[in-house]
């Protein structure tokens, strides 16, 4: 089954206000609200592609990846739908549309709407109301109460929403000219029962200027203070924090001999020395160290048991890719890097002139600004193994950041 999710992004976000549609909004960790729905989409092992709709000239501001094709909106929420729909792949069977505006969706959920909507052709997360619902009319100026309806029957509608792409293809040509506010308005228009999926409540919709800062405290930015929203945007009542924020720290080590013959490569830098470190990879014991600490953040198991020295696979790997791997799993586990600190343990030679290279090369790799990886170099004042320059050691400290998504 090939599953295509459309992330509609290419609204104006008028009622949240500030300088730039809430979507692209940085919510105090680097992340946007679109980049947090992106992610939830690209962890979901049922989802093939992602086709995200921008406003013109945000194509820039989506994060670049192999399984994300960007297109431009348009006017209304369904124009850009039926632009990204143009772009999904036609063998498609099951197209997912997804608000931007709920960066809160979990992979539960993502496969719970995709089975659903294979099965039965139409189907969306919508919540059970607990509230008692009116009807209302105005009498006389003042709003009264006409009816009480049954609450049993009443559904809130969220997404994702999930189609066949066929269903989806002939409701979208057949309600053009009908405005909507989702796409199974336009299905159920065309008489296919579209089925109800048990949403969730924490998958809320970001609407206003206050919604995007209850985002950004779900997130537990940092975990010291208030987060204040890049455009200067901060909350009315700081101090919670939501119990969904996850924040993990991990160490790594590693050590290996100094022998002649073998090029010396720390952090993807080739640096001239008369030896050079004795492994099965290319033995970069930096991008070790930070791999076991990524990894041991996010609990994933080490490096041996991902790359292990018995797979020839891994022979004379270039370790900044096995790093970059390390990244991937750790992301598709709903984490992203947060820091960084090392300490390479190295008697010779001297460091420093290519620290700054070299934390060039982990930020790359990590995904990250720069300023968030730091490297230092250390002597062992001539004693023990690297000390006496018979080895090379190096320690890494990781912080990961992500949201609980149950
Ligand atoms: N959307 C879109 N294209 C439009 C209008 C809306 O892709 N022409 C997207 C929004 O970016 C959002 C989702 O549809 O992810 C739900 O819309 P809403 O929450 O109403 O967002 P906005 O339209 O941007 O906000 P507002 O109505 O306050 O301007
Ligand atoms: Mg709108």
């Amino acid at each position: 089954m090939h599953v295509a999710a459309i992330i509609v992004a290419a609204g104006k976000g008028e009622r949240a206000g500030g300088e730039q549609p809430k979507q692209f909004v940085d919510l105090g960790d680097g992340r946007t609200m679109l980049d947090l729905s992106i992610d939830a989409f690209l962890s979901c092992s049922d989802v093939d592609e992602v086709v995200v709709a921008v406003p013109p000239g945000f194509a820039d501001r989506v994060r670049p990846s192999a399984r994300v094709h960007i297109v431009e909106g348009g006017a209304r929420r369904q124009d850009s739908m039926a632009n990204a729909f143009a772009r999904v792949a036609l063998h498609t069977d099951v197209v997912l549309v997804h608000d931007a505006a709920r960066p809160f969706v979990t992979r539960d959920l993502i496969a719970r709407t995709v089975a659903a909507a294979h099965q039965y052709g139409a189907a969306i997360a919508a919540l059970p109301v607990r509230d008692t619902v009116k009807r209302t009319h105005t009498v006389q100026g003042a709003r009264t109460i006409r009816e009480t309806l049954p609450r049993d029957d009443i559904f809130l509608a969220q997404t994702p929403q999930g189609f066949r792409r066929d269903i989806l293809g002939d409701a979208l040509a057949a309600g053009a000219e009908t405005a909507v506010t989702d796409e199974a308005m336009l299905v159920e228009r065309t008489g296919i029962p579209v089925h109800i999926v048990e949403g969730d409540f924490a998958n809320v919709k970001v609407t206003t200027r206050h919604d995007l800062w209850q985002a950004s405290q779900r997130l537990g930015v940092a975990g010291i203070g208030v987060p204040v929203l890049s455009d200067g945007v901060s909350g009315p009542s700081p101090g919670r924090r939501d119990v969904s924020a996850m924040m993990r720290i991990g160490t790594g080590y590693d050590l290996h001999r100094l022998v002649a013959g073998r090029p010396l490569v720390l952090a993807g830098v080739r640096i001239p020395f008369d030896r050079g470190l004795h492994g099965h990879s290319d033995a970069d014991l930096v991008c070790h160290a930070v791999i076991d600490a990524i990894l041991g953040a996010a609990a994933l198991g080490d490096i041996g048991r991902l790359f292990p020295d018995t797979d020839a696979t891994w022979k004379d790997a270039d370790s900044i890719h096995l790093l970059q791997r390390a990244v991937g799993l750790i992301r598709d586990g709903g984490f992203q890097v947060g820091n960084i600190d090392v300490t390479v343990i190295a008697e010779r030679p001297k460091l420093l002139p290519y620290v700054e290279v070299m934390r060039t090369n982990l930020a790359r790799a990590l995904g990250i600004d720069v300023a968030l990886v730091s490297i230092k170099g250390k002597t062992n004042e001539t004693v023990d193994a690297a000390g006496r320059g018979e080895a090379m050691a190096c320690h890494a400290v990781a912080l990961i950041t992500g949201i609980r998504r149950p």
